[in-house]
């Protein structure tokens, strides 16, 4: 097996040991081969190691998630994908072309088909909407009615045609965050990095934003790799989903296979905070670690895949013929998947006794639902 274990995105899920050789799909549009970046040493402050090991491909056409927590690597990713930073090993194949190899007016060039977009939106201050989304174009050399008319049709595309003269101090966030988008859209990029694009934006305008780069993605075939720590974004938006931790790929997939089936930590927090497996205050403040006669044992059963969770309350109540209470439940759609947890009462018997509670395991067991027993109330 190669040093460099990589896991072309889109594959199925393996252990790490079978993972495949380096990705070779031509199809990839950008491809990460055996890169490491440390950002050296210097005036006494030691060296950072952000990134290694990293090879994964993201496929043309995709929206590829890529998730992890603060100072894992992300942006330090993105950077090498647009050149801005070059890697200390391996190589960042982007459409075919070496762009860590490449400086100069060739790397401006190869930059013109790599669009970006920033949480704060990096916007000037001193120009309008349309003569910021204008910037690229005046830098690339197009001609002012070339520039007139091509403003036009992106403030159109996302939806705010009628800001047109509005500096950016007159724009609200999301209105922004569109200006942001038309710029970077400007020179027709095949490759949209947006770096927490949505992070300073209210949960309803992020979504617009969502939509409208899913649009985006749909109607102009521009690959998009979408930087968050929010689980909410990713699940919205991406297909395909790489998980960083401390400047490793964790896992990577369809988002719907991770994250019905989370297997590294990491993942499985993020999966956790997007459901809330946290329960209610009520139920938890009554808890108790002993059993109570005649009270309820307290259990939570993990809910993964399409439709699992529907009637699992009603066939276990049936065919155990129990009393089974539903204490508090929490399922979501992931990627078409149910992913969720629902928490169950089984009754003690009047004695305090447990031989509902065994069974109910031993047929939570039998149907491959994992199960904890959290506690007790009375
Ligand atoms: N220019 C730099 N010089 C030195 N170290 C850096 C530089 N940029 C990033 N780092 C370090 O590299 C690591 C990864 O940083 P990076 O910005 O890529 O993380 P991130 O996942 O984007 O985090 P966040 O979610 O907070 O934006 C961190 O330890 C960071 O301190
Ligand atoms: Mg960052």
């Amino acid at each position: 097996m190669n040093a460099h274990q990589s896991l072309a995105i889109g594959q199925p899920i393996a252990p790490p040991e079978a993972i495949s050789p380096a990705a070779t799909d031509a199809d990839a549009m950008v491809r990460f081969e055996a890169i490491a970046k440390t950002y050296p040493a210097y005036r006494g402050k030691p060296g950072v190691n952000a990134l290694e090991n990293i090879d994964f491909a993201i496929p043309r056409g995709s929206i590829t998630g890529v998730i992890g927590r603060s100072g894992a690597g992300k942006s330090s990713l993105v950077r090498l994908i647009n050149g801005l930073e070059k890697p200390t090993a391996g190589r960042v194949i982007v459409d075919h072309r070496d762009i860590s190899a490449l400086a100069g007016r060739e790397l401006r060039l190869a930059q013109r088909s790599i669009g970006m977009i920033f949480q704060h939106f990096n916007l000037l201050s001193s120009r309008t909407a349309a003569d910021n989304i204008a910037l690229p174009l005046e830098i690339a050399g197009w001609t002012k009615a070339d520039i007139k008319a091509r403003v036009a049709e992106l403030l159109a595309l996302v939806g705010i045609a009628d800001k047109h003269d509005r500096y950016p101090s007159e724009l609200s966030g999301g209105q922004k965050q569109r200006v942001g988008i038309a710029r970077a859209l400007a020179t027709r990029p095949s490759v949209l990095l947006s770096d927490e694009a949505t992070s300073a934006l209210d949960p309803q305008t992020t979504r617009a934003i969502l939509d409208l780069l899913a649009n985006i993605n749909r109607e102009l075939g521009v690959t998009i790799v979408l930087i968050t720590h929010e689980m909410s974004v990713v699940r919205q938006l991406a297909k395909e989903v790489v998980v960083l931790d401390a400047g490793r790929v964790v896992e990577s997939g369809h988002v719907a296979d991770i994250f019905t089936h989370p297997k590294h930590p990491i993942t499985q927090s993020f999966l956790a905070e997007a459901i809330g497996d946290s329960l209610p205050v009520s139920l938890a403040s009554r808890i108790m670690a002993e059993p109570a006669a005649g009270g309820l044992a307290v259990i939570r059963v993990q809910v993964r895949g399409a439709g699992a969770g529907d009637t699992l309350v009603a066939r276990l109540a049936r065919e155990l013929g129990l009393d089974v209470s539903l204490l508090s439940a929490r399922i979501d759609e992931i990627g078409g998947q149910h992913v969720g947890s629902l928490t169950l009462g089984i009754p003690l018997g009047i004695s305090g006794g447990e031989d509902a509670v065994t069974r109910t395991l031993a047929w939570l067991s039998q149907y491959q639902f994992p199960a904890e027993r959290l506690g007790y109330v009375a």
